[in-house]
């Protein structure tokens, strides 16, 4: 979800205004995921290097999450996506831990899967269960358990990963779930991407031919 200081510069406005927009687009976006009953979704909100913001983009940052959740909470959700919050949530406030807590045990009944990434890296996600696996003194380890050491655990590979903002770069995202994804890239910051363009994204996917290594017989 990149683009969101740009999109409040162009209009003369603070980064935060960005981010707020950013909140709002995330809300229609998750929505609209779940009216075409996808699976699973993940949104990269926070990454493990963004802490070196300035303290106060940080700061408006962690009250947006704050205010989210709370209003979450506070809401009647009939229709909603089953959160599941990953990242190292060890470095959040106590009070922000257990929102996530509360909100991941109210939506479990829910069936389409949101995976919120918050204090997330790949290679953080893959040291730590590097680090799980060599605790349980595995050996012969194989990609399952690695697969089974992460945070996505029990969640089928990336199909489609979709930047926004213009950067073609991955920025530490599920670098090791997303080895055959396909890629889509669009230049529309984060508070413009619409659900037309999701339907686009999707429609890219849906050309595309996955060979995952192998070949494709075609009748001559
Ligand atoms: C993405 O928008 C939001 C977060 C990383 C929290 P940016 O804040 O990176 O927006 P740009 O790249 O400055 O436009
Ligand atoms: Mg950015």
């Amino acid at each position: 979800m990149d683009g969101n200081g740009r999109w409040a510069k162009s209009r003369l406005m603070p980064r935060l205004a960005g981010h707020k927009e950013g909140v709002e687009n995330f809300k229609r976006i998750a929505e609209y995921l779940i009216e075409l009953d996808i699976e699973v979704a993940t949104f990269y909100a926070f990454s493990t290097e963004n802490w070196k913001r300035p303290q106060d983009e940080v700061e408006n940052i962690m009250s947006l999450l704050v205010e989210y959740l709370e209003k979450w909470l506070a809401q009647n959700n009939e229709k909603n996506m089953r959160f599941r919050f990953i990242g190292d949530r060890r470095a959040f406030s106590p009070r922000i831990q257990a929102l996530m807590d509360e909100v991941e045990k109210k939506s479990s009944h829910f069936r389409n899967q949101l995976n919120l990434a918050l204090n997330y890296g790949s290679r953080d996600e893959l040291a730590r269960a590097f680090r799980l696996l060599a605790e349980e003194g595995k050996k012969d380890i194989t990609p399952e358990d690695i697969s089974s050491h992460l945070y996505t655990v029990g969640q089928p590979d990336v199909d489609l990963i979709i930047r926004t903002g213009g950067e073609i770069r991955l920025s530490n995202f599920l670098l090791y779930q997303s080895a055959y994804a396909e890629f889509y890239f669009s230049d529309k910051l984060w508070p413009d991407f619409s659900s037309e363009d999701l339907d686009d994204a999707i429609a890219y996917f849906n050309h595309r031919e996955r060979r995952f290594g192998g070949v494709i017989e075609r009748k001559p």
